[in-house]
């Protein structure tokens, strides 16, 4: 059985309101699982649940993806420290002085919560990002905003599995690779394109996966995650 520092599964409880929210997580432990709320979640049920999480004893990421000026960044990231968030995100197209904001004004609370970024989201292809003016490959722009993520001091990024080996293999040993689109064997893929198993995404160095529906949807969620538990181990 995992301890709560070993377990590289993070559950997206995307739920459309708190009732279902609490329903799902009252078999789960935070020995086998963390939790990431995110857009959904948190404009329904807001940070009093976050608060509630951290309060039963979860690691919660709190996916919202900051992206503004940095002084307003910094300040929703000491918001969220003060929730007792493990760990939180920014965009790293916010640019560098905007990270190092954030990241200083995390160093300046008594959390040690891990603050990551979004490269480019996968949601954009060749067409859609040239359209914002940027001429190179969604690899190349992934690439270099995963560097300038690493330069600018933060614990690492949010990236697809079929990424993870080369950003392994680019950004060293301890940075943090999280990575949703992954499906355990024989579950639905739903819209996730590209998608990797729990152990071949372990197997490519990843830090921690995110699994939604597979888990969410299931029958028998506390099954899923023991499964997903040991494939990763
Ligand atoms: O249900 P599923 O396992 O597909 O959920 C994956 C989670 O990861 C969702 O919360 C989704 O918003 C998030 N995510 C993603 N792809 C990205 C970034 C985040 O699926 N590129």
């Amino acid at each position: 059985m995992p301890n709560k520092l070993s377990s590289k599964l993070i559950i997206a409880l995307d739920f459309p309101n708190k009732k279902q929210a609490i329903q799902f997580i009252k078999p789960l432990s935070p020995e086998n699982c963390k939790l990431k709320v995110g857009f959904e979640l948190f404009v329904a049920a807001g940070p009093d649940f976050v608060k509630h999480l951290v309060d039963k004893g979860f690691d919660v990421f709190l996916d919202l993806k900051f992206h503004d000026i940095p002084n307003t960044v910094a300040s929703a990231c000491r918001s969220a420290a003060d929730l007792g968030v493990w760990m939180m995100n920014v965009h790293a197209s916010g640019g560098q002085k905007m990270m190092l904001a954030a990241k200083q004004a995390l160093e300046e609370t008594d959390s040690n919560a891990k603050l990551i970024a979004v490269t480019v989201l996968t949601s954009m292809d060749k067409e859609q990002l040239a359209s914002t003016n940027i001429t190179l490959s969604p690899e190349e722009q992934v690439k270099h905003l995963a560097r300038l993520t690493k330069a600018s001091t933060l614990d690492g990024i949010v990236c697809s599995a079929r990424e993870a080996k080369m950003l392994r293999e680019t950004l060293g040993p301890d940075f943090l690779l999280v990575t949703p689109g992954i499906r355990p064997t024989g579950s639905d893929q739903g819209d996730q394109h590209r998608v990797m198993t729990p152990a071949d995404a372990n197997a490519d160095g990843v830090s921690y996966i995110v699994v939604g529906r597979p888990i969410t949807q299931s029958d028998n969620p506390l099954a899923v995650i023991d499964q997903i538990n040991l494939d990763m181990q």
